[in-house]
């Protein structure tokens, strides 16, 4: 019986050991004997290079705000998920994607042929296009007339497309910035002659900087781009809920009051009027 105890004593010490070392990694460890919390509802982590108003930016108190954001919390919040952004440069952006640093990325990322090469896309839910923006005093009037001038750009994005398309692989009068707001910043200073960006982005800016003295020039020669929410290649089970929360938004309304929001006018309207 001695022996036993013994035993018994020391299995017991031993138990007592392992559940403190097992609390020691775990802090806040759940009550052992307690039923099962609830799941918590999923939190994906979203990528955006919040410098890119008013689709996405960072408002003085340093929180990510925008149009993309806002269409993103209402999917997430029909579709029963949770989002968390996270503030990331474009350039490493669609890497963060495919190592799974990131859920999904929403950047006013437009759809491409190439890209749908190494990630997937949502259904588009914003149509753009390139514009120009030059100094008032400009003879730009046409994206042609760009083919030989000094030309600001956000570096791989669909305005760097296109100028690198119209000037040459080996041109050396394309300045590559990694944000869009630097490269209007240097046609301030007179450092370019032009930018090549979104034109919402560019429309956003010029309004916001009437001392900039800036125009915008439009050309139907760029193509028709349409922004998508993009997820890692394959991850077709968040793609499925995004695009039914965005379908749901579409439907009800939710995506028109957001839209009118931040561009005066629902959708058809807007377009009409462009
Ligand atoms: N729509 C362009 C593209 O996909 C530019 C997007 C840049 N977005 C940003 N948040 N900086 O290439």
């Amino acid at each position: 019986t001695r022996r036993f105890l013994q035993i018994a004593g020391l299995s017991a010490a031993a138990l007592l050991l392992a559940a403190c070392g097992k609390k020691e990694e775990a802090p806040a460890p759940a009550p052992v004997a307690s039923a099962p919390a609830p799941a918590p509802a999923k939190v994906y982590v979203v990528g955006t290079d919040a410098a890119y108003a008013p689709f996405e930016s960072q408002n003085e108190k340093g929180e990510i705000v925008g149009f993309d954001i806002e269409v993103v919390q209402a999917i997430a919040k029909k579709a029963g998920f949770e989002v968390k952004f996270v503030n990331t440069p474009w350039e490493g952006i669609f890497n963060a994607l495919g190592q799974g640093d990131r859920d999904l990325v929403v950047s006013a990322v437009t759809i491409t042929e190439e890209r749908k090469g190494t990630m997937d896309f949502s259904a588009p839910y914003f149509d753009a296009q390139q514009l120009i923006a030059v100094k008032e005093t400009s003879k730009v009037s046409k994206f042609a007339d760009l083919k030989k001038l000094k030309v600001g750009v956000q570096t791989g994005t669909t305005g760097d497309e296109a100028v690198t398309k119209l000037q040459g692989k080996t041109s050396t009068n394309i300045k590559r910035f990694e944000s869009t707001p630097l490269a209007l910043k240097e046609l301030e200073a007179g450092g370019v002659d032009a930018v090549v960006a979104d034109n919402g982005v560019v429309i956003h800016y010029v309004a916001n900087n009437p001392g900039g003295k800036f125009k915008t020039v439009a050309d139907k020669e760029f193509v028709p781009e349409q922004y998508g929410i993009a997820v890692k290649k394959g991850n077709t089970e968040l793609l499925e809920k995004i695009n039914k929360g965005l379908a749901d938004i579409k439907a009800d309304g939710t995506y028109d009051q957001i839209f009118t929001k931040y561009f005066g006018a629902p959708p058809a309207k807007a377009e009409a009027a462009a």
